[in-house]
């Protein structure tokens, strides 16, 4: 049997990698295989792609630089170790995806979307996440969290409108496709966030 696919994303500091574990968990109770992974990165060559993106440099980078850089590290991704994982019949569960993609380098950056599409359909064919969990909060809530992780990254400099505008894309594509997504509100105490990821993953199981 096929495994299933299942990203989580959202905006900075909104508890993705925190309640990435608490899902593996309780996969892994519930009987499933879980392959854990990341985005950018989650292969060798698409880490040394991650320190690219996220490091500072003098001058910036070309957005669309940025976003194929982006792609690139997906599409080694997506062939070393999400699509061989998902034939052996492992949960994939991936902290952020293609959707960051639409939030970051299409809601920021203003890249059109239409550009990513394309960029989506080359690399991935048809492959789209089975589930993906939006973690919504606001960006300033979410940016005081990720103040206290330590140096900021290349994205985690950008201003409050960047993430308003990452926010509004992230919610705007969940409430357009409904089956896919399932949002939970980030801004609660991390044990109650990680007991209705709890609840909308053994719905989602049951559902399956
Ligand atoms: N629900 C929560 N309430 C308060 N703090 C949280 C919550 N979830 C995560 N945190 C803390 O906020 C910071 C960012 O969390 P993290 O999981 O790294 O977010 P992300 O991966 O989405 O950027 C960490 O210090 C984490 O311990
Ligand atoms: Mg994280």
């Amino acid at each position: 049997m096929s495994g299933r696919f299942v990203t989580v994303d959202g905006g900075e500091g909104a508890g993705k990698t925190t309640q990435m574990g608490f899902m593996r968990e309780y996969l892994e109770r519930r009987g499933c295989r879980v392959v854990a992974t990341r985005e950018p990165g989650g292969t060798s060559l698409g880490e040394e792609i991650r320190a690219l993106l996220l490091g500072h440099r003098d001058g910036g980078m070309a957005l669309t630089a940025e976003t194929l850089l982006m792609f690139a590290a997906r599409a080694e991704h997506l062939e070393r170790v999400i699509r061989p994982a998902l034939a052996a019949g492992y949960w994939v569960l991936c902290d952020r995806f293609t959707d960051a993609t639409y939030a970051y380098q299409g809601g920021g950056r203003g890249l059109s979307l239409k550009r990513i599409a394309v960029l989506e359909e080359w690399v991935q064919g048809a492959l789209r996440p089975d589930l993906t969990l939006l973690l919504d909060l606001p960006v300033a809530t979410g940016l005081a969290r990720a103040g206290k992780r330590g140096v900021a990254d290349r994205f985690e400099r950008e201003d409050v409108d960047f993430f308003e505008r990452v926010r509004a894309i992230y919610l705007e594509r969940a409430a357009h496709e409904p089956d896919r997504y399932r949002v939970v509100d980030a801004s609660q105490s991390v044990e109650v966030v990680q007991a209705e990821v709890e609840t909308m993953l053994a719905e989602w199981l049951e559902s399956d």
